[in-house]
Formats: structure tokens, C-alpha cells, sequence
């Protein structure tokens, strides 16, 4: 189970990366376009899915965690999930929006520090 936990968190470390460094890469590159975009949304996408998969990994081996942070985290992840497919059905019917993906980046980046800096137990 260790070597499946250790996994989950690689997958989940890739999706913060697409999340937070497809954002930056967009912005760096002035686009509103779809172009891009799918990187973040299926980064967000992915971080529910990994996030939730380890919550349930941890509890089935009687591994406690800080549920009020987990209910925060996937919170903010939902957020960041539905600001990604906002901006993207935008981009697809040609008006962009640079606010939607603006969210999208902060809200993963805010995820991150949550992740980071809240104390587990
Ligand atoms: C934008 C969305 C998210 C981002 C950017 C994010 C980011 C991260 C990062 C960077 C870590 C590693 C922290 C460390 O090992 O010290 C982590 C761990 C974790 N995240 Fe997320 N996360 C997101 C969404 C979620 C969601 C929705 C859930 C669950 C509902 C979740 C549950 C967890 C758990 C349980 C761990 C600990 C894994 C372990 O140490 O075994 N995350 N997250």
C-alpha cells in the first residue's frame, strides 16, 4: 500500500505542476485562448480525483487525517476545477477570459500552501 500511496502523491504533485505551470505559462505567453488551457484543466481534474483516492487510501489503513483541512482542500479544489472549465467553454466559443484562468493558478496555488504549511494532525 506504501508504494501505491507513494505513487498517488507523485500524480498529485504532477497536477499541482500542470495546474500552477500551465497558468504561469499562459499568462507568461499573454493567452486567453484555448490553446494551453487543457493542460490546467486536467490538472485540476486530476487533483480531485488523486486527492480523494489518498484520503481514502489513508483511512482504509486507519491512518488518521486533519479532516477540516482535507474539507478545505477539496473546497478549493472544486473551485479551481470549475474556474478551469469556465475559462476553457469560454476559450472554445472564441471569448477568452483571462480572470477565469487567473483563478484557476491562484486558487492551485493556494491549495499548495494548504498542503504545505497546514499541520497534518
Ligand atoms: C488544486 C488542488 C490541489 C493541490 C494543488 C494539492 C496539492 C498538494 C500537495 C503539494 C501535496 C503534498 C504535500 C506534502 O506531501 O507535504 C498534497 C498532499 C495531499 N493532498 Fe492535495 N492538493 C489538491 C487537492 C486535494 C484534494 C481535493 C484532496 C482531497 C480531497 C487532497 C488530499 C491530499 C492528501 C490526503 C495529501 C497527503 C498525501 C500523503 O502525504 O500521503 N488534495 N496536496
Amino acid at each position: 500500500m506504501e508504494i501505491l500511496i507513494n505513487v498517488l502523491v507523485l500524480v498529485h504533485l504532477i497536477g499541482m505542476a500542470c495546474i500552477v505551470g500551465g497558468w504561469i505559462a499562459l499568462r507568461a505567453r499573454g493567452v486567453e485562448s484555448g490553446r494551453g488551457l487543457s493542460v490546467v484543466v486536467w490538472g485540476a481534474r486530476f487533483q480531485i480525483l488523486t486527492g480523494l483516492a489518498l484520503v481514502g487510501i489513508h483511512e482504509s489503513q486507519n491512518d488518521p487525517l486533519n479532516h477540516a483541512k482535507v474539507g478545505v482542500k477539496l473546497t478549493v479544489a472544486l473551485a479551481c476545477a470549475a474556474a478551469a472549465e469556465m475559462a476553457a467553454a469560454k476559450a472554445r466559443k472564441g471569448s477568452g477570459d483571462s480572470n477565469l484562468i487567473d483563478y484557476a493558478g491562484v486558487l492551485g496555488i493556494l491549495n499548495t500552501a494548504i498542503a504545505a504549511l497546514w499541520e497534518t494532525s
